[in-house]
C-alpha cells in the first residue's frame, strides 16, 4: 500500500483500552453485589444481571432493591444527616475535595467500568464523563465552604432520594450527590438497572474518602425500587434524571407531601444551522449533537433545522461525515460510536425509525453483527406533526427538516412539548443573540453543543422539567428557606345573616380579563358580608371558562417580558402612586371585609410595589466562570403564565405579593385573589387601569380556590401554579399539574408572615424566573 493510499483511507488499528483493572474489581466482590447502606456493603438479595451491551455478556449480579432495603437505607440517611448538616461548610468541602481527588485517583477505573456497563466509547467516558464528575466534586466543595456566608438563612431539605437513568450514570450521580451533600442533606440513590456498577464502585469510593457512614446510601434495583424510595415518608426531597413519563408519574406520587422535587426529563432539542454558519464547524458540532453517546443524551441536538438554501449541500456534507464514523468495541479508543445500552433500548430504536414515513439514510459503516449497535441515522421528509419530529427516539437517529427566516426557525424550534436544550449556527452575533433568548429551552449554545460545566446551570422549562443541576441555583434546590411555619387556619367568608339591609344599587364587581370588566361566563354571583353581617356588594363567581378567557388573555400579553425591567419598575412605581392616592378608601374596605384596621396592610402593599419596582431592573442574570474560551451566561427569564390563588389572610397584601414579583419578572399572570374577602381585589381593576399596565398582563378571576384549582392546575398553557389559599389544595394542584408540568409552589397549608420578610424577596424572584444558560464561546 503506498502512503498516498493510507491517507486517502486513513484506515486506523484497534487501540483497545485495557480492561484487566475493572474485571478485577468485579472479581474481588465475586461479581455479586448488595446494597451499600450506611457504609457498608449488604449481603445480595434476590439478583439480577447488569450487561455489557457491546457483547452481551454479564458483568455482574446486583440485588433488586426491596421496601426493607429502602427503609433501612433512609433510616441510615435520616440518623446521620443532622450530624452532617451541622458540620461547618469547611468540613464538609473537605470531604467534597477528597472524594474529587479519588475520583481523578481512579478515573481510569471508572471510566473503563462506565464504558463495560453502558456501551459508551470509552473516549467519552474517559475524557468527558470522569472529569466532568471529578470537576462538579471540586466545584461543590467550594459551593459547601462559601455557602455558611453566602446562603445565610437557609437550610438543607434532610433527606434526597435520587433516582438517575442510564445514559451517563456516574455524572448523574455526581450531578445529584455533589449538590445533595454540599448543602448538608443525606441521600440515598438508585442507579438505573442497566448501569449500576460505577455508583457501587463510587460508595467504595466514598469509604476511601472516609464520608460518614450513612450520609451516602445506594440502593440497586428497577423502576420498582424508585417508585419505593419516591413513595418512601421518610424522604424530603426528590431529584429524578429519567424519561418524561416516569417524570410525571413521580410529580403524582409526590403530590401533597411536602416532597421537594426537581426533574430532569426528555427532549427534542433543536439544532438550528443558518445559511452563513461555518457548514464544517456545524457538521462537526452535529457529530457532537446527535451521535454523542449513540445519541442517548437527554439534550442532543435530534432535530436539525437548516435553512433551505443549504440545506442539499449541508445534507450532502453530513451523510459523507455519518459515512466515516467508526462504530465498535466501546473499549477501542478509535471508535466514535458504540453500543447502545441494552437490546430493549436497541428495539425500541429499531421500531421507531421502521415506522417512520421520512426518507431513512442510514450510515454506509461497518456495523458489529453481534451487540446493541444501530447505525447513524438520519432521516427527512418528515412533516412536522410526525412521532419522530416530536417524540425523543434516544438513539442515534437524526430528523431534519428545513426553514426560510429567523421567525419561521423560531416557531419550529419551539414546536414541541420539550424545552431543554438548542443550538444556533450562524456567524452572525446579533442573530444568535436575537435567537437564543426566544428559544424556549433551558440552555442554548451558540456555535457549540453539549457543553456541560459544574458552574452552568442544567435543567429544562415545560416537559423538559423543572430545576437546574449545578452551579448556584443547583445547589438551592437543595435548600429550603430556614423559617418556622405553622398550620394555616381556613379563613371563611362571613355567612349569610339571617336579615340584613340589601343594597339600593346593584354592586356586583365583575372580573377583570384582558384590561377589561367582564361579566362571569356562568353568570353567577355571591353577597359578600362584613363580620357584622353588613351587606358590602357582590362578586362574581368565576368558572373554567373564565379561567380559559384569563389564560388566552395573558397569553397575548406576552410582549410584557421584552419590555425593560425600568419599563416595568414605572409601571409599578404608578400603580404604588395610584393606590397611595386611594389609601384611606382601600383601608375602609379591608375594615370592612375583615373587621381589622386596614390602615397597615395598605402601607405594606404600597412598599411591597415598591420593593418590585426596584427589583425589577436588578435581579441579575450572571456570567459563569466555565473553563472554556468563552462565557456562559445565566439569564433569568420570566416563567410564562403564572396563575395563582392569593392568600386568604391578607386580601391585599397577599395580593400585591403575588402579583408584583410575578409581573416585575416579566410574567404574565392570573390571579384569583382572597375567596373570603375578593373586594378587595376588585376595587384594584381600577387603580390598574389608570396605571398604564398593559392588556392582559394581570388578569383578575374572582370565585371559589377549591373550584378554581383544577383547572387551573391542569391547564396546559399555563406555566406555574402558586397557591397560598387558606383551603388545603397543595395536593391537587401538585398533582393535577403533571398534565404540562407546570411549576408549582404551594403552601401545604402553612402560614406564611405576609407583612414581614417572608413575604417577599428572592424567593420569590426565583420562583418567577427560569435560568438560561447561554453558551457563547469566542475565538475564530
Ligand atoms: P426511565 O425514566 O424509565 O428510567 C429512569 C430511572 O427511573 C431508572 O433508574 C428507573 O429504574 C427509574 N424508574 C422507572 N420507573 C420508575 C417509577 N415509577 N418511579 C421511580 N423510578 C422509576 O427510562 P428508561 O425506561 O430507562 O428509558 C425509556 C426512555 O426514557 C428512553 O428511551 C428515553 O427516551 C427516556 N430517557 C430519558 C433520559 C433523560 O436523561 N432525559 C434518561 C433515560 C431515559
Amino acid at each position: 500500500m503506498t502512503i498516498k493510499e493510507i491517507f486517502d483511507r486513513m484506515d486506523y488499528g484497534p487501540a483497545p483500552e485495557g480492561n484487566a483493572e475493572a474485571k478485577a474489581w468485579l472479581a474481588k466482590h465475586g461479581q455479586t453485589f448488595g446494597q451499600f447502606i450506611d457504609g457498608a456493603f449488604t449481603k445480595p438479595g434476590q439478583t439480577f444481571a447488569t450487561k455489557n451491551p457491546a457483547n452481551g455478556t454479564d458483568l455482574a449480579q446486583v440485588s433488586q432493591g426491596t421496601t426493607a432495603d429502602i427503609d433501612a437505607a433512609v433510616a441510615a440517611a435520616r440518623r446521620a444527616q443532622a450530624k452532617w448538616a451541622r458540620l461547618p461548610g469547611h468540613a464538609r468541602a473537605k470531604y467534597l475535595y477528597a472524594l474529587a481527588r479519588l475520583i481523578q485517583k481512579h478515573a481510569r477505573l471508572l471510566a473503563v467500568l462506565e464504558t463495560m456497563d453502558n456501551g459508551k466509547p470509552i473516549r467519552e467516558s474517559r475524557d468527558i464523563d470522569v472529569p466532568l464528575v471529578a470537576r462538579h466534586f471540586y466545584y461543590h466543595a467550594g459551593l459547601a465552604q462559601l455557602m455558611d456566608s453566602e446562603l445565610p438563612g437557609n437550610t438543607p431539605h434532610g433527606v434526597c432520594g435520587a433516582v438517575i437513568p442510564w445514559n451517563f450514570p456516574l455524572l448523574m450521580l455526581a450531578w445529584k450527590v455533589a449538590p445533595a451533600l454540599a448543602a448538608g442533606n443525606t441521600i440515598v440513590l438508585k442507579p438505573a438497572e442497566y448501569t449500576p456498577l460505577t455508583a457501587l464502585l463510587f460508595a467504595e469510593i466514598t469509604r476511601e474518602a472516609g464520608l460518614p457512614k450513612g450520609v451516602l446510601n445506594i440502593v440497586t434495583g428497577d423502576g420498582d425500587t424508585g417508585a419505593a424510595l419516591v413513595a418512601h415518608p421518610g424522604v424530603d426531597k426528590i431529584a429524578f434524571t429519567g424519561s418524561t413519563s416516569v417524570g410525571k408519574a413521580i410529580r403524582r406520587a409526590t403530590a401533597g407531601t411536602g416532597k421537594a422535587l426537581t426533574l430532569e426529563l426528555g427532549g427534542k432539542s433543536p439544532y438550528i444551522v443558518f445559511d452563513d454558519a461555518d457548514i464544517d464547524s456545524a457538521i462537526e458540532g452535529l457529530v457532537d449533537a446527535i451521535w454523542f453517546n449513540q445519541g442517548q443524551v437527554c439534550c442532543a441536538g435530534s432535530r436539525l433545522l437548516v435553512q433551505e438554501g443549504i440545506a442539499p449541500r449541508f445534507h450532502e456534507k453530513l451523510k459523507r461525515r455519518m459515512d466515516g464514523l467508526r462504530l465498535g468495541d466501546p473499549l477501542d479508543k478509535c471508535i466514535d460510536v458504540g453500543a447502545v445500552v441494552d437490546p430493549i433500548q436497541l428495539a425500541t430504536i429499531t421500531e421507531m425509525v421502521r415506522n417512520s414515513d421520512g426518507d431513512i439514510y442510514h450510515a454506509n459503516t461497518p456495523i458489529p453483527t453481534q451487540g446493541c449497535y444501530y447505525p447513524p441515522t438520519l432521516i427527512t421528509g418528515l412533516g412536522t406533526a410526525s412521532r419522530l419530529m416530536q417524540e425523543e427516539i434516544f438513539g442515534p437517529v437524526l430528523v431534519s427538516m428545513t426553514f426560510r427566516t429567523p421567525t419561521e426557525a423560531v416557531d419550529l424550534a419551539n414546536n414541541t412539548r420539550y424545552g431543554l436544550a438548542a443550538s444556533v449556527w450562524t456567524e452572525n452575533v446579533n442573530l444568535a443573540l436575537d435567537i437564543a433568548p426566544k428559544i424556549k429551552a433551558g440552555v442554548v449554545w451558540v456555535n457549540a453543543t453539549n457543553l456541560f460545566d459544574a458552574a452552568a446551570g442544567f435543567g429544562g422549562v415545560r416537559e423538559s422539567g423543572f430545576g437546574r443541576e449545578g452551579g448556584w441555583e443547583g445547589l438551592m434546590a437543595y435548600l429550603k428557606p430556614a423559617r418556622t411555619t405553622k398550620p394555616l387556619k381556613h379563613v371563611a367568608a362571613t355567612p349569610e345573616p339571617a336579615s340584613f339591609e340589601a343594597p339600593t344599587l346593584d354592586r356586583t364587581a365583575k372580573l377583570f380579563i384582558g384590561g377589561k370588566q367582564a361579566r362571569p361566563d356562568g353568570g353567577y354571583s355571591r353577597a359578600v358580608f362584613s363580620p357584622k353581617g353588613k351587606h358590602l356588594g357582590h362578586v362574581g363567581i368565576g368558572n373554567r371558562k373564565d379561567i380559559r378567557n384569563a389564560v388566552e388573555a395573558a397569553h397575548a400579553a406576552k410582549g410584557w417580558g421584552k419590555a425593560t425591567g425600568h419599563n416595568r419598575a414605572q409601571i409599578l412605581y404608578y400603580i404604588a402612586e395610584n393606590l397611595s392616592a386611594r389609601a384611606a378608601e382601600f383601608a375602609t374596605r379591608l375594615k370592612d371585609l375583615t373587621g381589622k384596621d386596614g390602615t397597615a396592610e395598605v402601607e405594606a402593599t404600597i412598599a411591597r410595589l415598591f420593593t418590585y419596582a426596584a427589583w425589577s431592573d436588578k435581579f441579575d442574570g450572571q456570567a459563569k466562570s466555565v473553563p472554556l474560551r468563552g462565557i456562559a451566561l445565566a439569564m433569568n427569564e420570566p416563567v410564562g403564565v403564572i396563575a395563582a390563588l392569593c392568600p386568604d389572610e391578607a386580601p391585599l397584601l397577599g395580593l400585591i405579593s403575588t402579583m408584583a414579583p410575578a409581573i416585575a419578572m416579566g410574567n404574565t399572570c392570573v390571579l384569583v385573589p382572597s375567596d373570603p374577602f375578593p373586594l378587595a381585589a376588585t376595587d384594584l381593576y381600577q387603580v390598574l387601569e389608570t396605571s398604564d399596565l398593559p392588556a392582559g398582563v394581570v388578569n383578575i378571576v374572582t370565585g371559589s380556590h377549591a373550584e378554581l384549582a383544577k383547572p387551573l392546575a391542569g391547564h396546559m398553557d399555563i406555566d406555574a401554579l402558586w397557591s397560598f389559599s387558606s383551603t388545603d389544595l397543595s395536593a391537587l394542584i401538585e398533582g393535577e399539574s403533571a398534565t404540562n408540568l407546570k411549576r408549582t409552589w404551594v403552601n401545604h397549608a402553612r402560614t406564611r408572615d405576609w407583612a414581614g420578610t417572608e413575604g417577599e424577596g428572592r424567593e420569590f424572584l426565583r420562583h418567577a424566573t427560569a435560568i438560561k444558560t447561554v453558551w457563547v464561546p469566542y475565538g475564530e
